[in-house]
Order: structure tokens, then C-alpha cells, then sequence
């Protein structure tokens, strides 16, 4: 899918011959998208922020957690035990057991809906309380007490298990947000992409706002026309092409919700309808997990328009994998050196400024 344009896709030619991922294809090109970073500069070196912002992320597709199911899992710099219990609830804690130091999410196991440790058999609870010690009548006070390990809240929505993270422990300061078409008759199951994207979670959201990379980093042959509207914790960027097929010029849009920094809504319209499900979170300092999920309506890819709902997808994919080569490799810039013709970047880093409990004051005002 292209946009409209009077000019040679000559930027778009230089772009894909100068990205290494280009020549990539197949599991090639899924490997990549995971793969460790080698020799990338350290986080003070490259600016990145030092605190997580607050919010829901998405750490585990829900049809990827069973019943009895317990998996090791990293995310804001912290090893997480997470498990579906007999009840069909899915629990996170710290994965360190508060006994004597076993990692519980490797080798541990499900019993019933508590988490049992592999070492000594101590049995916790979501909360981080521990509810059983099999070979003890009494459990210590302080076992006993929620929070003795780390218990995350979770919710499950979109698909998706959530967990709120705050970087003084606050409990959820907003609900998630529910995303309607997923999950619904007449839709596709999820198409899912992943990425391994080595910056700061905040670099990942300025980059939705910088307009002007569309042409110079994904090819774009013209810079669409966008609208910017920052509401609370949500933050809504629509944009309108003219899009090039074989059936003339049609008007396409995209709007792109996001709500807090960890959840985003994607929905494509005008040439095929499609909605993405995004959920970013932090790895660590200088790394974050991007996951992508797609759903299309089930007469759009099984009708004659399947090739046009199959090239959205891939050009959307395409385009991430050109923000993760520069991103890798990115410094930041604090504050940036704007001019006119860029995007909002002043209004969305006091827009992303909210998220974090140690207030940062945004640094830079936009051009206009
Ligand atoms: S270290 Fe977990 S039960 Fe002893
Ligand atoms: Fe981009």
C-alpha cells in the first residue's frame, strides 16, 4: 500500500537499500526482530530515562497462558513469575521467593491456584502472601501478609494479560482499556508480531508523533495530513492519505489511540478495514517488547480484498522494523532541536511527562 504522489519513490529505494533488514525475510526476519543488540552504547551514555513510566503492559498473550501454566517472565528490570491458576486466573508476583531466594519461576510449579516454590515447597498466593508451607504448622506473620513478595495487580483484556506498574508501587491509577472488535464474531483471531526495540519506552512514543521520519525512514512519498488530540492519558493522532489502487484514488484513514503508554489501538480504514492491538513494555532500561496483533474482518481476508488486508499488515510490519533499525542505535536528544515542519514533540513529552511519579518537566516547545 502506497500513498498518492506526484514524485519518484526514489527516498523509498534509498531507505530499503540502506537498511541492513532489508534483505531479510522469513524466520530470518522474526530472529532479527528479537535478537540482543550487540555492542549498542550503555543507557547514560545514550540519555535514555531512568524511571519506567506507570501504566498497563501487556506481558503475555491470554491464549498463551493455560490453566496450570507458569512462566518465567522479564519486564521493568524485574524477574516475574507469572501463572494461570485452576481457576482460570492469571497471578503475578516477583519471581524470588522471600524463604531463601529460589527463583520460583523456573522449576516452580502451579498447585491448585498458588505458586509453589521449587526449593522448600512454600505456596503463594497472586498478592505475594504465602497461604501453605507443607511441612509447617505455622506460617511466619510475615509470610502471611500480601506484598511479603512482590504481588502485581493483573487484568486481562484485548487478549492480552495486563499488569499495572508504577514506579513506587501505587496501585492502578486508571482501568484499562477494553478495545471493542477483539475478540468478536466476524473478525480474525489475532495475527501477532514481536519486537525487541533497544530504547526507552518514551522514544518509542515520540516516534508516532515525528511526521516528517514517515518520508525518510519508511519512504513515504508525501507527508500526510494529521490531527494531534492529547486528552488525559489518552492520546488520539489521525491521519488521512490518498491512497494509490488499481480502482482509482481512495481516501484512507488511521486512527491511533493510545491510552497510558502501554496500550495502543490501531484502526485502519478506506482500503480494508484493520485493527491493531499494540502492547509495549519495558524490558529493561534499554529495551522494550513490542507486540503487535492484528484482526481483520473474516469477509475482507477470505473475500476478493484478502491480497489488499494481507498488505496492510505487511507494510505496517515493515515500517516497525525500519523505526527498530534506527531506534537501536538512537541517543536521545534532551531537549530536541525542533523546526518547523516537525511533528508535536513539545505537546506529547508533556503528554508522556504525567506518566511518571517522579515528575520530569517537559523540555521543549513545539514550532508552529
Ligand atoms: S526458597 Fe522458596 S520455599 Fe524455600
Ligand atoms: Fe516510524
Amino acid at each position: 500500500m502506497t500513498e498518492q504522489t506526484q514524485e519518484p519513490a526514489a527516498d523509498a529505494h534509498k531507505t530499503a537499500t540502506r537498511l541492513h533488514m532489508a534483505s531479510l525475510a522469513g524466520e530470518d526476519l522474526v530472529t532479527w526482530r528479537m535478537a540482543e543488540v550487540e555492542n549498542r552504547g550503555n543507557p547514560d551514555d545514550r540519555n535514555l530515562q531512568s524511571e519506567f513510566p506507570m501504566g498497563w503492559y501487556n506481558i503475555c498473550y491470554a491464549d498463551e497462558l493455560a490453566v496450570g501454566q507458569l512462566k518465567p517472565v522479564r519486564y521493568f528490570a524485574q524477574d516475574l513469575a507469572l501463572w494461570r491458576g485452576e481457576d482460570g486466573k492469571a497471578r503475578v508476583t516477583g519471581a524470588y521467593c522471600a524463604h531463601y531466594g529460589a527463583n520460583m519461576a523456573v522449576g516452580g510449579v502451579v498447585h491448585g491456584n498458588l505458586l509453589e516454590c521449587p526449593f522448600h515447597a512454600w505456596r503463594w498466593d497472586g498478592d505475594g502472601s504465602c497461604k501453605e508451607i507443607p511441612y509447617s504448622h505455622a506460617i511466619p506473620p510475615q509470610a502471611k501478609r500480601p506484598g511479603c513478595i512482590p504481588g502485581w495487580p493483573v487484568v486481562e483484556a484485548n487478549g492480552m494479560i495486563l499488569v499495572w506498574y508504577h514506579s513506587e508501587g501505587a496501585p492502578p491509577q486508571w482501568e484499562p482499556m477494553i478495545f471493542p472488535e477483539v475478540g468478536q464474531d466476524g473478525w480474525t483471531g489475532f495475527r501477532k508480531y514481536q519486537w525487541h526495540v533497544y530504547t526507552a519506552l518514551e522514544n518509542m512514543a515520540d516516534n508516532a508523533v515525528d511526521i516528517s521520519h514517515f518520508k525518510y525512514v519508511h519512504g513515504a512519498t508525501t507527508v500526510p495530513e494529521y490531527e494531534f488530540a492529547f486528552d488525559g492519558i489518552s492520546r488520539k493522532i489521525t491521519s488521512f492519505l490518498k491512497l494509490q489502487t488499481p480502482r482509482g484514488i481512495i481516501d484512507g484513514k488511521i486512527e491511533s489511540l493510545t491510552y497510558g503508554p502501554g496500550q495502543g489501538f490501531v484502526r485502519f480504514s478506506g482500503l480494508t478495514d484493520t485493527i491493531l492491538v499494540t502492547g509495549t513494555a519495558p524490558v529493561e532500561r534499554d529495551k522494550t517488547h513490542s507486540c503487535f496483533a492484528f484482526t481483520q474482518p473474516l469477509a475482507e481476508v477470505e473475500g476478493p480484498r484478502a491480497g489488499l488486508a494481507k498488505a496492510l499488515i505487511k507494510d505496517i510490519v515493515r515500517q516497525f522494523d525500519q523505526d527498530k533499525v534506527i531506534l537501536d542505535k538512537h541517543r536521545r536528544v534532551e531537549p530536541p532541536l525542533v523546526c518547523l515542519g516537525d511533528g508535536p514533540f513539545g505537546r506529547n513529552r508533556v503528554y508522556y511527562s504525567q506518566f511518571y511519579a517522579k515528575k520530569q518537566p517537559p523540555h521543549v516547545k513545539d514550532v508552529a
